[in-house]
């Protein structure tokens, strides 16, 4: 693996590889892995021959009041992380390389970020888009891997790649959990054991709600209801936000037909975290995605 903090190495590595026919896999981060790191990484590997792993904890989307200087960090482990995971390159850029001069330059996708956490973050994904956009045009034509746990960002930045042609197929990978159902996050680091403890309430809010719906239910308010009421039992969980929405446009839903993305947000300790699940609701079947748990060999 080449570890390389400059666009430009970046670009001449990736050149190369496309020069012999390689196709490129990139997972953009912002480090502190964890299993649904590495499993996107796996699936790049699985699926190219050539894998690029950014490392850049980017300042544009975090907010004034938000965890940007205390956001978890960790490059050693990272590399080793990447390494065994079969990574070519590791881009590791200062902001000074992402951004030699202050922006006036950003990428604004419009209605998808108006709901969800683009209410209470409202700068967050013009930052995400920008910085994005910008890697993309580093890396090149090649399929980009993102988690499903971040399900508005997903569809952000999917559109983003539509609407600009850029030439990235970005593709969405399962969201993971931790073994007591917690979705694997970054920002679970900051845990206090008992915030830690208490956040599992979030899946299993949505493991109840998905019981609702499995069991026929297919009114948004009965099933917001249910999240909402199994979350405030946690004192500790201060719930932002627990909607249902149309998958692809976010749009709320009153019904629960098609594809739903059901997602919620809450404040837990020093964290801020989501968690969601997609319910797809056919004639004959319903079919919901939670995402998997990360094996035991699979956690770092
Ligand atoms: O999901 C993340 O880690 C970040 O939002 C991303 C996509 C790397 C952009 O900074």
């Amino acid at each position: 693996m080449r570890t390389v903090a400059r666009a430009h190495d970046l670009r001449a590595l990736v050149d190369d590889a496309r020069a012999i026919g390689s196709r490129v896999g990139f997972v953009p981060t912002m480090g502190y892995f964890h299993a649904g790191h590495r499993s996107l990484m796996r699936a790049a590997r699985a699926e190219n021959d050539f894998v690029v792993v950014s490392l850049f904890v980017n300042p544009l989307q975090f907010g004034p009041t938000e965890d940007l200087s205390a956001y978890p960090s960790d490059l050693d482990r990272d590399s080793a992380a990447a390494e065994a995971e079969g990574v070519d390159v590791l881009f590791t850029p200062t902001t000074e390389e992402i951004y030699p001069r202050p922006i006036v330059t950003t990428v604004h996708v419009d209605g998808l970020t108006n709901g969800l956490c683009g209410r209470s973050r409202p700068t967050h994904f013009d930052g995400v888009t920008t910085v994005v956009a910008k890697l993309f045009s580093m890396v090149g034509p090649c399929r980009a891997y993102f988690g499903r746990k971040d399900a508005q960002q997903l569809a952000v930045v999917r559109r983003m790649a539509e609407d600009l042609d850029l030439p990235v197929e970005v593709i969405g990978c399962p969201l993971v959990r931790e073994p007591d159902g917690l979705a694997m996050s970054s920002r679970n680091a900051y845990l206090e054991p008992d915030d830690r403890r208490a956040a599992a309430i979030l899946s299993r809010a949505l493991h109840e709600a998905a019981a609702e719906v499995a069991n026929g239910e297919r009114d948004a308010d009965s099933v917001h209801r249910v999240l909402t009421g199994l979350i405030a039992t946690e004192p500790r969980v201060q719930l932002d936000y627990a909607e249902v929405v149309d998958a692809h446009d976010l749009t709320p839903v009153t019904k629960i037909t098609g594809d739903v993305l059901v997602a919620v947000a809450a404040n837990v300790g020093r964290g801020r975290l989501i968690d969601n699940m997609t319910v797809s609701v056919g004639p004959h079947s319903v079919d919901v995605d939670l995402g998997v748990v990360a094996r035991e060999t699979e956690r770092v």
